[in-house]
């Protein structure tokens, strides 16, 4: 299958370019450096999408702040997950209606997964008249040319038109200082799982170009990056949008092969792409972190059935069991949600039990919450939200023991840990990841944040564990 081109032209990009410069231009003419605040919410696309953000920002000429009051420019770079998320944009884009009083030629743009939605956008135009830009993920790549039509017509500008989505190439990217680097491999979600929003969104799933990957971690590891996060909602259908055969578990194969001393995560994994290859991959590549995000939201197979996600609890159990034996000291985190519509006790105590057969090391749970536009949104709800928080708290009380144990039993051990920098934590001044991507906070000399190090953990909770660094 030949997929028709979803990438952008250079010359698109470049042309893109062509309203950075006039940006730039126009800005020099003025007596300060401007300044510019990317306020991020949501997953790590969407973090990787604000790091596009920042550098386009730099190269049209702006410095970067965290205080939106001193901004010219104001992005709020949104998720729409679940309601509060929402409302908590809604709050803040509120209050910058007092920063604007203040700096009346202040830029306020809404950009990010909310923004895709036609409620949300309609919102925004009629009540939150602050607001300048608006602009979907499919837009992102043409934030200059937007940027500069609202500076030339000072007047609001929305570009949120529905797409399936494209690919573009050779944006500039301003990563987070440090030893960290993200890439996306591949953007959108096909799997239309009834309670989310993302394929909404994001459109569809497309791949980019193996080589363009290879090629953006090669060049990660020679600037020094320790650890490199391969990102997709859904890594494992990469490539089949792309034809010919080459899937995830190649790329990483792939990806293992450049030199060097580093670490490759991916997320998120979705069992029902899952292979057996991919495990056989994982455990054969040394660069390949032993840790794995497989979300398996609920443990009941009605649930899951409504849920359209394509595999069954049986199917996880093996796909686990198969990558366990496989990777004996694999790690293993997934996501859960609880209080689906119709969801019983029963069928929610099936996915507590899950959480408690399997002893995930770590597992971010939600409770259900409707999202419009979505099929899950239609189902009659009937359970209340304070009996859904009971069922909640019993997952997590099943899970905090779990975390609490599996913690426990690295204590007197010595890990080797990639120190990511420092932690509020005064007595343990650094903070680390193991290669199972678990908190470490250690006592030790700043020198060693960018490094690898091994830590002689001492002491551990159900959130982290506490070492020292072993001097060689
Ligand atoms: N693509 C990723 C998930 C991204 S969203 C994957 O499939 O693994 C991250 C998590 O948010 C999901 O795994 C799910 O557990 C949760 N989530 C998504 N939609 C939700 C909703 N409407 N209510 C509550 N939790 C939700
Ligand atoms: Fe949402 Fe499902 Fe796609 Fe993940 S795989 S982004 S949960 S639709
Ligand atoms: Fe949120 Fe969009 Fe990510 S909805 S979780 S920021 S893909």
């Amino acid at each position: 299958m030949e997929r028709k081109n979803v990438t952008i032209a250079p010359d698109e990009i470049a042309h893109q370019r062509g309203f950075t410069e006039l940006i730039r231009t126009m800005l020099l003419a003025r007596e300060s450096r401007p300044a510019a605040c990317v306020d991020t919410f949501g997953c790590q696309q969407n973090v990787a999408d604000g790091e596009k953000l920042m550098g386009m920002l730099k190269e049209m000429g702006f410095s970067l702040t965290d205080e939106p009051k001193e901004a010219d420019v104001v992005i709020l770079n949104t998720c729409a997950i679940r309601e509060h998320a929402e409302q908590r944009v809604f709050g803040n884009l509120g209050a910058l209606t007092h920063t604007k009083k203040a700096n009346p030629h202040q830029i306020i743009c809404l950009c990010g997964c909310m923004a895709q939605e036609d409620r949300v956008s309609k919102r925004v135009k009629e009540s939150y008249r602050h607001v300048d830009l608006v602009f979907g993920p499919h837009a992102l790549w043409k934030f200059p040319e937007l940027l500069w039509q609202v500076y030339e017509s000072h007047g609001r500008v929305f570009a949120v038109e529905d797409e399936v989505g494209s690919i573009a190439e050779g944006l500039p990217t301003l990563r987070q200082e440090g030893a960290k680097a993200w890439v996306s491999i591949m953007y959108g979600c096909n799997n239309f799982c009834s309670y989310c929003i993302v394929p909404y969104v994001r459109g569809r799933e497309r791949s980019r170009d193996k080589d363009a990957v290879l090629a953006e971690v090669r060049e990660l590891v020679e600037a020094g990056y320790k650890e490199i996060t391969l990102l997709g909602q859904n890594v494992n259908s990469y490539g089949n949008d792309l034809g010919g055969g080459y899937d995830f578990a190649d790329l990483l194969s792939d990806i293992d092969q450049i030199p060097g001393d580093y670490l490759i995560r991916f997320m998120s994994s979705h069992p029902k792409d899952a292979t057996h290859k991919l495990f056989d991959v994982m455990a054969r590549c040394s660069h390949v972190a032993k840790q794995l995000h497989l979300p398996f939201q609920s443990g009941n197979n009605r649930v899951l059935k409504e849920m359209n996600r394509r595999y069954t609890r049986e199917q996880y159990l093996e796909e686990i069991n198969y990558a366990k034996a496989k990777m004996p000291n694999l790690v293993l985190t997934s996501d859960v949600i609880i209080g689906f519509p119709g969801e019983t006790e029963a069928e929610a105590m099936e996915t507590v039990s899950l959480v408690e057969d399997v002893g995930f090391d770590a597992l971010f749970t939600f409770i259900y919450s409707p999202r419009p536009g979505t099929k899950a949104a239609e189902l009659p709800d009937p359970v209340p939200r304070s009996e859904k928080q009971k069922w909640f708290d019993r997952l997590l009380e099943v899970q905090n023991a779990k975390s609490a144990a599996a913690h426990a039993a690295y204590v007197g051990k010595t890990l080797r840990v990639l120190v990511d920098g420092e932690s509020e934590d005064t007595d343990w001044p650094l903070s680390s990841r193991t290669e199972g991507n678990r908190l470490v906070r250690v006592k030790g000399n700043k020198s060693l944040i960018g490094t690898f190090a091994d830590v002689k953990i001492t002491d551990s909770n159900t959130w982290a564990l506490y070492g020292e660094a072993v001097t060689v």
